[in-house]
Order: C-alpha cells, then sequence, then structure tokens
C-alpha cells in the first residue's frame, strides 16, 4: 500500500480478531515512528510496546476511552523527554505508528495520554523513569471491524488558497 492510500484509507480500529501480531511486525511499526520528524531532531521518545495481557487489561482499566486495549493484540505506550516540543514530536511519531500499522494490515486507535490524569499511573505501572510525558496509547491488532468512515470536512471547506 503507498502512502497516499494508507492515508485515505486509515480509520481508527476498536475491535480486534484474537491473533497475535508478529514481533517483527511491531518492531517495523515502532521503527516507522523513530524516523517520524522532530524539532531540532531531538528525537525525545521512547516506545513501550505491551503485548501482554494482564498489563493490557491494567492500561485499559485506567483510560477512561481506551477500554479496548485489553482486547487488542498490542498497547505501544509513546513517551517524550519533557522537551519544549514534545507533544508535536510524540504526536508526529504516533501518527507514522498508525500509518504504518495500517499499511501492514493492521489495525489501530489512539487513545489520548498526554494532560489525562491515568498518564501517572500508567507511567508507574510500565516503570516510566520520572521526565517523561505519556503522549498516547495506541492499541494495535489485526481489524474486526470495517467502520464507516468518520465524516471528513471536505477539501473546499479547508484549504485557502493564498489567504484565509
Ligand atoms: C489526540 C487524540 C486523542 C484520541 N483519543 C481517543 C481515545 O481516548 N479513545 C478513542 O477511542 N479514540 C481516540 N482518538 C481517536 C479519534 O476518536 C479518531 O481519530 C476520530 O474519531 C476520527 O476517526 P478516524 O481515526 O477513523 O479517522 C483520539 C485521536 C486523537 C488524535
Amino acid at each position: 500500500m503507498d502512502a497516499q492510500q494508507a492515508l485515505i484509507s486509515r480509520r481508527s480500529i476498536r475491535r480486534y480478531k484474537n491473533q497475535p501480531i508478529p514481533m517483527d511486525i511491531i518492531k517495523q511499526i515502532i521503527d516507522a515512528a523513530r524516523l517520524a520528524p522532530t524539532a531540532n531532531n531531538r528525537q525525545p521518545w521512547e516506545f513501550v510496546a505491551v503485548t501482554e495481557r494482564d498489563m493490557r487489561e491494567k492500561i485499559a482499566g485506567l483510560a477512561t476511552y481506551g477500554k479496548f486495549i485489553a482486547q487488542a493484540a498490542a498497547c505501544i505506550a509513546v513517551y517524550c523527554k519533557d522537551t519544549k516540543y514534545y507533544l508535536e514530536d510524540g504526536s508526529a511519531a504516533t501518527q507514522n505508528i498508525l500509518l504504518s500499522a495500517w499499511a501492514q494490515g493492521v489495525g489501530s486507535c489512539w487513545v489520548a495520554g498526554d494532560k489525562k490524569p491515568y498518564a501517572q499511573p500508567i507511567s508507574q505501572l510500565l516503570g516510566v523513569p520520572e521526565g517523561y510525558k505519556l503522549v498516547s496509547l495506541i492499541a494495535l491488532g489485526y481489524p474486526a471491524e470495517n467502520p464507516t468512515p468518520h465524516h471528513k470536512r471536505e477539501l473546499n471547506e479547508v484549504l485557502h488558497l493564498e489567504k484565509f
């Protein structure tokens, strides 16, 4: 699947087959994340890949709108050192994960991390040192649903040529 096709066809997937994702695919997905653009090339990110059910259930129990993490094959927690552009950098890495996964047939859903009250308890569960921000949690799994795409604002609504 080429990049444009992945961008066009991706949608959030919250129901997954009971099928593990091979570790080499998970590694390829994280490899795509670490290549994301980053302010001043700081690359402040760290990625925690959780496949064990027990830990996924604990994370799901804490993440208000991420209960489906319990049924996912994996959950990637995206952390960034608390730098000026941590949120932009971590978000770029997160988007790379969604697109790389989709291009390889793996569904995903971005679950909020930054600013959430559950960021701290999840960091504690995962043994994350002080000074790191949880940017996102990403549920990954082979899709068991084919949701109708969300309405997206049309190009001519959002594009301003030359001036707003
Ligand atoms: C910053 C951010 C936080 C999100 N948090 C959640 C979340 O906590 N739970 C969830 O189910 N979806 C979450 N989403 C996914 C959005 O709901 C989803 O991207 C949006 O509805 C558009 O659907 P699509 O991804 O299929 O295009 C989040 C997306 C972003 C960008």
